[in-house]
């Protein structure tokens, strides 16, 4: 048994999540923990849930962060709208989907799958077609970035297609959240989930989640119990709701939600156009120099995400080894592909803090440098002046 305190290594991480937590968020983090009946306390949550509407766009009264990590609110969706018997339509296109349909079996709902290519985006004309033929469809569920692939829907429109054929939606923004455009009210979204800690830069272990007025109808009006205790939102907003008389329905973890109260005052800082072209433009230069080596991405330009890139490994190149040299070597984390990708790509993330133009540089040179020294087939020394080309137009 070891009696020294564990002090992590420095990393950079660019992988699919967590991401950088900056200094300040940390900062947060170590404030004295107080009540979380605290009228401080409350306080601070009803600022909460203001910054949490702002970042996911939205005036939803029931919006949260609620306690535990982004499965915690992808379930606590799931759980809270269906009920035995309904039909729930889940577009799948990578990982993450797959869970939708695990949650909906598991609430004793029926799922019925649309399925696209890993590394593609839901094609809305094939939502369309499946729910022409299911229209007793309750809900349909799709995740807006899918982080095993890297590509991003057009959620707009698979959301207005939902409508059209009297869905709900369930949004998965667990990756997009704070990186591109999540517009909650504007889209229509019935019930969204995120995480903390990926665009948001937040510690892991929350999940911000909302509703709509009319997604609050359906769980008031269930005509069988919820079979979560803990996800039952009615009794969480014993907790959550309004005003100074709450119930202690579980303890929330107080020093986390500092952390994230202080990303989301980051965020509102900054701006959330401000952040989404910062992911963009960060993106770009990563392309550029990804590109310059001679790698290609998996996903087509347009239907790409700028903070989650997967990039096709070269052949005959050992993926792991290339992690590891590049943990050990720089601290540098990028990720590993899931699923059927496992082995063939590499996912590079630019999410929140990690975002920025020193981290493009450091994984671009770390990338060439190891790749060069394993003898893989790219082109060398170019991906970083290709990068600088782009990220320092005019300035050098
Ligand atoms: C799209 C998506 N959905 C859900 C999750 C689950 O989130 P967590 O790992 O925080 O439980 C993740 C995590 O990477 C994700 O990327």
């Amino acid at each position: 048994m070891s009696n020294q305190s564990f002090q992590p290594p420095q990393r950079i991480l660019m992988g699919p999540g967590p991401s950088d937590v900056s200094p300040r968020i940390l900062e947060a983090l170590s404030r004295p923990t107080i009540g979380h009946l605290d009228p401080e306390f409350i306080g601070m949550m009803d600022q909460l849930r203001t910054l949490l509407q702002y970042a996911l766009q939205t005036r939803n009264r029931l919006t949260l962060p609620v306690s535990g990590p982004g499965s915690v609110g992808m379930e606590t969706c799931f759980v809270n709208l269906v009920e035995p018997g309904d039909k729930v339509v889940v577009c799948i296109n990578g990982v993450f989907g797959g869970r939708m349909v695990e949650n909906v079996q598991r609430c004793g709902g029926v799922a019925v799958t649309v399925e696209d290519p890993w590394g593609r985006a839901v094609d809305a004309d094939h939502l369309e077609e499946t729910l022409k033929d299911n229209k007793d469809a309750k809900i349909v569920a799709f995740v807006h970035a899918e982080t095993s692939t890297g590509a991003q829907s057009d959620a707009l429109s698979l959301i207005q297609i939902a409508r059209r054929f009297g869905c709900l939606t369930i949004v998965d923004a667990v990756t997009s959240l704070g990186g591109t455009p999540v517009m909650t009210d504007e889209w229509g979204i019935d019930a969204i989930y995120s995480g903390t800690q990926k665009c948001l830069s937040c510690v892991p272990g929350l999940s911000p989640v909302s509703f709509s007025e009319q997604a609050v109808d359906v769980i008031n009006t269930r005509k069988t119990r919820i079979q979560s205790w803990f996800m039952d939102l009615n009794l969480v907003m014993g907790y959550w709701g309004s005003g100074q008389r709450r119930a202690y329905h579980h303890t929330a973890p107080v020093n986390s939600l500092y952390a994230l109260h202080e990303a989301l005052i980051m965020l509102q800082e900054e701006g959330l156009d401000q952040a989404w072209q910062r992911h963009q433009s960060n993106h770009n230069a990563l392309r550029a120099g990804i590109e310059a080596m001679g790698l290609d991405f998996v996903v087509p330009e347009n239907e790409r995400l700028p903070q989650l890139n997967a990039i096709k490994i070269p052949e005959g190149v050992d993926d792991a080894a290339v992690r590891q040299r590049l943990l050990q070597d720089y601290g540098l984390e990028i990720g590993a592909g899931l699923g059927t990708m496992a082995g063939k790509v590499w996912r590079i993330g630019l999410m929140g803090h990690s975002s920025n133009a020193r981290n493009v540089l450091v994984c671009l040179a770390a990338l060439d440098d190891v790749l060069t020294d394993m003898k893989a087939s790219i082109v060398s020394n170019a991906a970083v002046a290709a990068a600088r080309a782009v990220l320092f137009q005019g300035q050098d």
